[in-house]
């Protein structure tokens, strides 16, 4: 267990959070939501968040994305500071948002129309990353004729054609079912790393977050501060996936350790 980013992060840095601090205000109070987060995060590393509800994880992520600034300290992607809404960042949420009244490649390409991408092109990669993660004979379908895990990867999709660097998901599975989620999940992580893409994933599944991550940081209750980073190391050849990863001996141990950490009663022991 490590407070400090780790040194894969600092080999090759991404994204930075220096001093950072968040406050909400209304004009009755002020909610300090995150205080002090500073934090490396390094280019194709997975990074799993947890912690109790209410302590400032999707805010974290909104921080990173560019679409909160924050009340104190920086945040920067590779070196250069945050302001704004940043198109190296997509999200992926616990509720697909797809347009009902689009087909299936129609949705995946509007992150791409927002974005003033060709037309053609967005649609030509669409319909590429549909194919090749085994959506290809859908793409016609409206989103209705999906199953919940199948919206789930069109939602996946439709972040991949926007291009980014970054990935934040918040809560992705945490809709499905048990077993669509445990699918998924190896799904998904196995596109993030096909990709070469950067994660930040958000859940309160702790079994999820150690068998997906390289690391797990655990945040403390509000004003949140990160309270423990743990290095996973069960995968040494980096080829194994999260459900393998799951059955290794060193697995229940990371287990144990964080659910301690967080008192019982953030997360489900799945
Ligand atoms: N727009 C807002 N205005 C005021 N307070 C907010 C706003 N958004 C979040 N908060 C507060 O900030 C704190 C952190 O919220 P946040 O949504 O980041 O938590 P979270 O860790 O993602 O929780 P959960 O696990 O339930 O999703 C909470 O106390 C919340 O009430
Ligand atoms: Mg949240």
């Amino acid at each position: 267990m490590r407070r400090e980013s780790g040194a894969r992060a600092r080999q090759a840095e991404h994204i930075r959070l220096d001093g950072v601090g968040l406050s909400y205000f209304t004009p009755r109070e002020e909610t300090e939501a995150l205080r002090d987060i500073t934090l490396a995060i390094g280019k194709g590393e997975f990074i799993s968040i947890v912690g109790p509800s209410g302590c400032g994880k999707s805010t974290l992520l909104s921080l990173i994305s560019g679409m909160l600034k924050p009340t104190r300290g920086k945040v920067s992607i590779d070196g250069a500071e945050v302001t704004e809404p940043s198109v190296k960042v997509g999200y992926m949420l616990q509720h697909d948002h797809l347009f009902e009244w689009r087909d299936v490649l129609g949705n995946v390409t509007v992150g791409a129309e927002i974005r003033r991408m060709e037309k053609e092109a967005a649609r030509r990669k669409g319909a590429e990353l549909l194919a090749r993660y085994g959506l290809g004979d859908f793409m016609r379908h409206a989103p209705a004729q999906l199953s919940g895990g199948m919206r789930q990867r069109v939602a996946l999709i439709r972040t991949l054609v926007a291009e980014p660097d970054i990935l934040l998901l918040d809560e992705p599975f945490s809709a499905l079912d048990y077993q669509t989620r445990l699918t998924l999940s190896e799904e998904v992580f196995r596109i993030i790393k096909d990709q070469g893409k950067t994660a930040v994933l958000v859940t309160h599944d702790l079994s999820e977050a150690i068998s997906m991550a390289d690391r797990v940081l655990v945040m403390a209750k509000r004003p949140s501060t990160i309270a423990a980073v743990h290095e996973i190391d069960l995968d040494e050849g980096g080829q194994l996936s999260p459900w393998s990863k799951r059955q290794a001996a060193k697995y229940h141990d990371y287990f144990n350790a964080i659910w301690k950490e967080l008192d019982g009663h953030a997360v489900s022991p799945l």
